[in-house]
This record gives structure tokens, sequence and C-alpha cells, in this order.
């Protein structure tokens, strides 16, 4: 959440914060600004998107700051929008100050004036008030102060040659490169322009010069490793598709294929799975779509291996006081590694005896740090805000730990069941395009249902996920026999429902659930691997998909219902790849 880049270099600092700004927009887009220095601080800030700020391309001077904001404390507005200028300091800010209204009280007791809502406005007060002539002292002391989460970029009007920066549970990545050094908070930023990138931990802090990084931590100086960038991975680019969500969903099969891991032939992980011979219980963290990964996991577990699997909306794990049991393997699920809750949970998993792996599509990233195991999705970079390719890679890599962990528990199951995979999901990518015609049935809906039983409901929860987030469309997942419990109350002459079908043992029982949402009025949409089904007289549409083995089916059977998604966010005239209210990266709690 909120984008951040600095610059210090030879060249005009305007154009390349702009730059870098586009390219995090996917982490916040209510608002945006720049700050520059040179003879004093100047500031251009907007409501609205990056592109908002075009009055900015002209600054001067070779040195400053930008922000793209996902709003927190304080509606999105120009006066709300970061950089915040007090005294002598510019500052942006990613994350949260939980105790900024004492701060503010504090400031506002000397006489201090405010001209913003939010919590980050007080951090250039504190830096104004602790500055001694010594930048880093004043933020070591600031930072001391601070609760909460922060990434940090500082411009000091007496320093026309130094950018500060600090981090404390928000990401922040900088580099080198000929014309300067760069910060931000996010490798695509600032990929195409260093050789070299270092990322922060908690707890550091850097000065950027014209050619030098430093690194200190709370006490003295550090050094820092460098990372190896993959520049044509971290670059995101279009390639003549219209939104990223299109063509990350042409990526699929690709994801699928690169995230599958055969453990028993792969010995880069035998530790882990030593690991899975142990473990007796599994519990999964995770947020959002990778939750609902977590939830198809635990089916596939459970099913072949017979290891009872807990999955955790990590928000809630992190302050329930969670039992973790001897003998438990927790899998942290994120594609951006960098989600607070899942983070959180993971630390308290760990710190109460757990092993910690993470499935995680970003190498880098904080959680990559806490776990005791690194599962790397094979995904590629996900820049649309509603997760597809990446939700197939999680898939791909639980499945495949499903088949592990069977074969640790001596079971005989086959890696093989897995290798047909990326091949079908080829053959339901090239059919995305059919979900355009469905969509004209959603696009004026007052709501629309998704039902599944067992895997198939966990394809229900995410096609419903997706739907709600890019087209504004109410929308639920259910489990199909639990409709008539209440959710039946809602099904009127026309509404939606999509019923996914795919396991045979449970086959007709939804098909109970689409007669009686049909004598409501329904319509309805069948996704499923039984041919057969289209014929029945209740069904306005269909899409086949084909058969794998039943457990692993959300896997393809979630790819028309994306499509669905997109194609309705599209009719309704949204942008399916920035979302209102939402970002990519929720850093924040
Ligand atoms: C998915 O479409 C959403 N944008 C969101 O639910 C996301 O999956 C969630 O925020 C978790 O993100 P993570 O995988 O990066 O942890």
């Amino acid at each position: 959440m909120c984008g951040i880049v600095g610059y210090v270099g030879n060249r005009r600092a305007a154009p390349i914060l702009l730059e870098g700004l586009k390219r995090l927009e996917y982490r916040g887009y209510d608002s945006a600004g720049v700050a520059v220095l040179n003879d004093g601080i100047s500031i251009v800030r907007k409501k609205g998107r990056v592109s908002a700020l075009k009055e900015a391309e002209g600054m001067g001077g070779t040195i400053g700051i930008g922000h793209t904001r996902w709003a927190t404390h304080g509606a999105p507005s120009e006066q709300n929008a970061h950089p915040h200028l007090y005294g002598r300091f510019a500052v942006v800010h990613n994350g949260i100050i939980e105790n900024y209204l004492a701060l503010k009280e504090e400031c506002l007791h000397r006489g201090e004036t405010f001209s913003s809502e939010t919590d980050s406005e007080v951090i250039a007060h504190l830096l104004n008030y602790s500055y001694r002539g010594d930048v880093l002292a004043a933020l070591r002391e600031t930072t001391a102060r601070l609760k909460g989460s922060f990434a940090l970029a500082v411009l000091c009007r007496d320093e026309p040659d130094r950018l500060f920066l600090a981090r404390e549970k928000s990401p922040l990545v900088v580099g080198r490169g000929e014309d300067g050094t760069y910060a931000a908070s996010d490798v695509p930023a600032i990929a195409e322009k260093c050789d070299k990138i270092y990322s922060l931990s908690d707890g550091e802090l850097a000065v950027l010069d014209r050619k030098e990084i430093k690194f200190f931590d709370r006490v003295g100086t550090i050094e820092k490793r460098e990372l190896a960038i993959d520049r044509s991975a971290d670059i995101p680019q279009l390639c003549g598709f219209s939104h990223y969500m299109r063509k990350e969903m042409e990526e699929i099969p690709a994801a699928i294929a690169n995230s599958l891991i055969d453990f028993a032939t792969d010995f880069r992980f035998s530790a882990f799975c030593e690991v899975l011979c142990q473990t007796k219980y599994m519990d999964i963290v995770a947020c959002g779509t990778a939750y609902h990964s977590g939830i198809a996991a635990k089916h596939a577990v459970e099913k072949l291996a017979r290891v009872p699997v807990s999955v955790h909306i990590a928000s809630e794990y992190r302050y329930g006081d969670p039992i973790v049991k001897p003998a438990t393997l927790v899998l942290a699920v994120s594609q951006s590694g960098e989600t607070a809750d899942t983070l959180a949970a993971a630390e308290l998993a760990k710190s109460r005896g757990a092993y910690v792996a993470a499935v995680t599509n970003a190498p880098y990233s904080s959680l990559t740090r806490i776990a005791d195991f690194v599962l790397e999705t094979g995904a590629g970079r996900e820049i649309a805000v509603a997760a597809t390719k990446s939700f197939n890679a999680q898939l791909a890599i639980l499945y495949s730990i499903a088949v592990a962990s069977a074969r640790a528990k001596g079971k005989d199951v086959l890696f093989d069941s897995l290798r047909p995979l990326p091949a079908l999901a080829e053959q339901v990518v090239s059919k995305i395009g059919d979900a355009e015609a469905l969509s004209a049935d959603l696009v004026r809906a007052r709501s629309v249902y998704f039902i599944g039983r067992g895997a198939d409901y966990c394809a229900a929860l995410e096609g419903s996920l997706k739907l709600k987030e890019i087209s504004y469309l109410p929308s639920e997942g259910y489990p199909a026999g639990e409709l008539k419990h209440g959710t039946l109350a809602l099904i009127e002459r026309g509404t939606p429902v999509v019923a996914v079908v795919t396991q045979r043992a449970t086959a007709e029982k939804t098909m109970n659930a689409v007669s009686e949402v049909c004598a409501r009025g329904a319509s309805v949409l069948l996704v499923s691997s039984f041919p057969e089904l289209a014929r029945r007289k209740e069904i306005a549409h269909f899409i086949p998909i084909p058969k794998c083995e039943e457990c692993f089916s959300p896997i393809l059977s979630v790819i028309p219902l994306q499509a669905l998604a997109y194609f309705t966010s599209l009719a309704r005239g949204n942008d399916p790849d920035k979302p209102r209210n939402l970002a990519k990266s929720v850093t924040v709690e």
C-alpha cells in the first residue's frame, strides 16, 4: 500500500520520480505527489492518479522524493497527499503510525500547526523538532518514537545532496545506477536504472548521495548484501494487451508449469521434505485470494495425505491466540510476501514452535526472511490488483506439497497426476474470450452467487471475490448445500447463479441446489467437467472444463470465473487493473 520513490544523482529528478511512480501505481492510486530540492523544497500534489501530476514534469533539481497513496488516515485529497512538508523536511511514508494522535498532541502543544488529516505528517514535525544539524541523528530519534509500520524517504532543505530512508515493517529497496542512486517501495520502479539492488530490513536506515549508499541500524553503520535482479521480469510491460489482468490470465499455463515441484526428485527441497515426514498437522495462514488457495490445499492435502489442515485468515490468526501443536508445519501463502497480517501470523506461528514455509511470488520479500523454507511460485510479476495467475501458481505448489506429503506418509500418490495441469490450463485459457458474451447477464445484476461443494466451493469463493473486487457487484461464494439455510431467500427472478461442478461424488447434490435456485427464477451458468450436465433444462449457460484429478480441479475451474469478472468489469466501465479502494500489496493492518 502506497508507493515511494526517491532519487539523487546527475539528472533531473522529476521525470525519474514520475516514471517510478507510474510503475508503483498498483500499490495505491488515491492521490500522488513529488517533492524536489532545488534552492528550497518545491512540492506538487494532486488527488487521483499519477497522470494528474503533469505540472511536476518541468520541476528542476536533481534530488527528490515521490509518493502514490492508498488512503488510511484522511480522505483521498490534495491536502492529504504526500509529500508532507514541515519546516526543513519533506517526507513520504508508507505504513501506519499507530501512536500519531499522541505525537500530534505533543506537536500541537508546542504550537505547531498541521495541514493534513494524515498520520504521516507528524513524522515531518518530529524530524524538524529533533534536528540539530544532523539529519541521520534526527531520523534515528524520530523513528525510535514511532509505533506501527513505516517506510520513509526524507528530504532536508539543508542537505541538497543526500536522501534519507528508514524502514520498519514496510518494504523499501535501494539501488545504484550510472546516473545516481534510487529508492523505491518495490523493484519495478528502479529496475531499469540500477545494476545493484539492496533491500532494507526492519530497523535499518540508509543515506543516499549521488554515488554511494550507506546503511545504518539504530547504533552504527552496517554492510548489506546486494541482490541480483531479473530486469526482464522486473519491468512490467503490457505486450499489446489492453490490461495486465488479461495478460496475466494468458500467462496462467506457464505460471502453473513454473510452479509445480516434484519434491521427490528436486534435492533443493530435501530439508523441507524431512519436515514433511515429521509433520502431523498443517496450518495455512493467508489473506484474500491466497486464503482461498489455502482452502483448496486443505482439500488436496487431506484427501491425498490424510494430514489434518486448518486454514486461517491471517488477520484473525495473529490476534487469536492460536494453538500450535507439536509437529505443525505452517504454510504462509502470499503473492507479495509483504501482506502485514500474513507476516505477523507467520511470526507468531514461528514463535510458538512451528516450522514456517513461505509460498510466495516475491523472492526478496519480508516473508522470505521470516520463513524456515521458501517455496517460490513461478508466476512472474503480477501487476493487476486482482490476483489471477498467482492464484493458479499457488495451487500448483500447494498441490505439489499435497503429493509430497502423501508420499512422506507412505501413500502411493504420484507427481504424474500433476503433470497434465499446464496443458489442460492452456485449453481453458484458449476459451477465455467466451466469457465476454456471458458477462452480459451479470452487468445489470443486483447481486451474483457462486456455489459449489468441497474443492468446487473454493473455486466459488475465488470467483466471487474476483467479481466483487473489479466489477463492484455484491456477490457471495457459498457452499451449495448451505444455501437453503438462509441465502436462498436472496434469489429472485433473473438472479445470476454460477455453479461449479467437478466432483463426481457430489455433482448431483450440487445439481439439487441448481434446481432449487432455478425454481426461484435464477439464471444458472454451470462450469463443469461433466459435459452431460449441459443438457439439463435448468442450465442457461455452460462452460466445459477438462477433467483432471478431482481434488486439483480449482486450478482449472477458476479460470473462466476470473475471465467472467474481467469482462463484467469492462462492461461496467471499470478499470480491472486498478479497482477502487484497493491496492496490490496490503502492507498495513
Ligand atoms: C486478490 O485479488 C486480492 N487483490 C487480495 O485478496 C490479495 O489476494 C490479498 O490481499 C493477499 O495478498 P498477498 O497474496 O500478496 O498476501
